[in-house]
């Protein structure tokens, strides 16, 4: 059984999805959820599913990224993950924090990477014309919302789409997507989860 650490910022409906998935026959088990942020919506979530919680305040380290990363290691390592999941995870982490956890940490991204890492990605597909947008999970490596793609879901920019609404569309299958790749992950296949959200193109 694989011990699963879950980072959040905010709402955490990818970690709900996930720490729901985790039951059964499921190769992993959520042993933490932590944030940083105290007040992210998501820690009340996961307490009320029995997940223990912790957080860390980066605001209180006013730009010391390494002193942020040290005491947010403590609970992680207290947990003592076989594998971190970053779910809305707004935070950049440190080469030194990476690679600490090489090979067993993963990102929900929500574009086709490489296209768009960063911010602002369904606006910026909006903006190119895009005729399809979704959402990547990935290893996590040094480089920003680059390592290894484990998964993918496409899904299509509708006329009209507001880059809230194209969110709202991604997120639904961001929600499909990140259980199903975890699955896989925490059984050890590496191959990636290809999906596309056919059900939102008209007379498919
Ligand atoms: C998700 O759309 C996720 O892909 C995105 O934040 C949202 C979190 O929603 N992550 C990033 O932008 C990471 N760069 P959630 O808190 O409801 O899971």
């Amino acid at each position: 059984m694989k011990r699963v650490a879950i980072l959040i910022s905010g709402g955490g409906s990818n970690m709900i999805r996930l720490v729901e998935d985790m039951q059964g026959d499921h190769p992993g088990r959520a042993v933490l959820v932590a944030s940083n942020d105290p007040a992210a919506a998501g820690l009340g979530k996961a307490a009320a599913m029995g997940v223990p919680t912790a957080s860390v305040d980066h605001r209180a380290f006013k730009g010391d990224r390494e002193g942020f990363e040290a005491a947010l290691l403590q609970p992680l390592l207290d947990a003592r993950p076989d594998i971190i999941c970053l779910a809305g995870f707004m935070r950049i982490l440190t080469p030194g924090f990476v690679q600490r956890f090489a090979g067993r940490m993963i990102n929900i991204h929500p574009s086709l990477l490489p296209k768009y890492p960063g911010l602002h990605t369904h606006a910026r597909a909006i903006e190119a014309g895009d005729a399809e947008a979704g959402a990547t999970v990935h290893e996590v490596t040094p480089d920003l919302d680059s390592g290894p793609m484990l998964g993918q879901v496409r899904v299509p920019v509708l006329p009209g789409d507001t880059s809230e609404a194209l969110a709202a569309r991604v997120l639904v299958q961001e929600h499909r997507l990140y259980p199903a790749v975890l699955r896989r992950y925490a059984a050890g296949d590496r191959s990636p989860v290809l999906l596309t959200a056919t059900e939102l193109h008209p007379g498919i």
